[in-house]
């Protein structure tokens, strides 16, 4: 890894040692630990213990979960698959990434059929590097247009960026989806500043996306989550840009949980509130977001403790709360279509309206 921002990876296929590799995220920012995932269980396993997260990167994973369940036994296609989609529920590419393989390997005979999942496993991952490249030239020519603005009533005015959860190139295949146009106006010369949620209740604000931005560079401030609604409210936030793990076809975005909340009060301070997603990440066969979108809840042990350091340096987890108490730990909201500005996709940026998501499928 360069520290170019487009030339980082979360996951690569090493072809001269024949081995999938990953970036363990739950070692993050303490440790970068790279980890070899050499069978569907391991593949599995990263997904829920989210050493790999992030919507593009489920559904990239899964493709090369199902290369390596196929490798040891090229009959098991659809177990495979039906397996890796229990993983996690929300984010739609994982069951687009493992229907896209299914369809493609089902009139493969077995005997070809790993050596075919591969091929379309690392087809995948560069598709998503380019989508999110994309996604990031999209992205800032809004973030030049509105700095413009800006800087037309001060010359060293800065464009201060909100964003939350990572949706950074630790998400996707390279670049990131909101974190892409970040990347590719920092390194354009744009003065530009995020701040950063935190995220609870896994923090993947303050372990990944301060980690990344870091490494580049990009100026950045780390706030509580509730601190976006007074910063808002001061006229210190000049664009809110999220990622999305499912988006509907009227519009609605689904993301990492407060999203919601952090679209509200974008809402009632004018403050643009974009979207920025892959079109993998549209799951057209779904209107309400609210009714439809499964949910995933996890562990009350996220809640109830929180992961760190201690003053010897010495990864610890502590509790936060009376061990009686109930906890509830849902993963993600969703935000209506009302409450976006747009969405930044490969194919451009589109109104988050049904016309909006019939021009993008227009594309596809
Ligand atoms: O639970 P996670 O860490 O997988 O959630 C990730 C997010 O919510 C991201 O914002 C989303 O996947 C879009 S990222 C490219």
């Amino acid at each position: 890894m360069s520290n170019a921002s487009g030339d980082m990876r979360t996951l690569w296929y090493d072809d001269n040692a024949q081995q999938l590799k990953i970036i363990d995220q739950t070692q993050l920012p303490h440790q970068l630990l790279i980890m070899d995932i050499d069978t569907l269980e391991q593949a599995c396993d990263a997904i829920v213990q989210m050493r790999v997260r992030g919507a593009p990167l489920i559904g990239i994973t899964a493709a090369f979960g199902v290369y390596l369940a196929l490798k040891k036994d090229p009959d098991t296609l659809a177990s495979a698959c039906n397996t890796l989609a229990k993983t996690r529920p929300t984010a739609v590419n994982l069951q687009w990434a493992l229907t896209r393989l299914a369809e493609g390997l089902v009139s493969v005979p077995p005997a070809q059929r790993a050596e075919a999942a591969l091929e379309m496993a690392k087809t995948l991952l560069a598709e998503d590097a380019a989508a999110c490249s994309a996604i990031g030239d999209a992205g800032l020519a809004l973030l030049e247009k509105l700095l413009a603005v800006k800087q037309a009533r001060a010359d060293d005015a800065v464009l201060n960026v909100l964003t939350h959860c990572n949706a950074g190139w630790l998400a996707t295949g390279a670049w990131g989806t909101a974190l892409a146009p970040i990347y590719k106006a920092h390194q354009a010369g744009l003065p530009v500043h995020v701040w950063v949620d935190e995220t609870r209740p896994r923090n993947q604000g303050a372990s990944l996306t301060a980690w990344e931005l870091a490494r580049s560079g990009v100026p950045h401030t780390l706030i509580v989550d509730n601190a976006g609604g007074h910063l808002m409210q001061h006229g210190m936030v000049d664009i809110c840009l999220v990622g999305s793990d499912r988006t509907t076809a009227s519009g609605d975005v689904c993301n990492k949980i407060g999203t919601y909340l952090k679209a509200l009060a974008a809402f009632d301070n004018r403050v643009p509130f974009y979207v920025a997603l892959p079109t993998s990440t549209i799951d057209f066969e779904l209107s309400d977001g609210v009714r439809e979108i499964p949910i995933e809840e996890r562990a009350s042990t996220e809640v109830s403790h929180v992961a760190g350091l201690d003053a010897s340096g010495t990864a610890c987890r502590v509790a936060i709360a009376p061990p009686d108490t109930t906890f509830s730990n849902y993963g993600f909201d969703v935000t209506p279509a009302r409450l976006v500005s747009g969405l930044i996709t490969e194919k451009g940026i589109f109104p988050a309206t049904p016309q909006g998501l019939l021009d993008i499928k227009a594309w596809l």
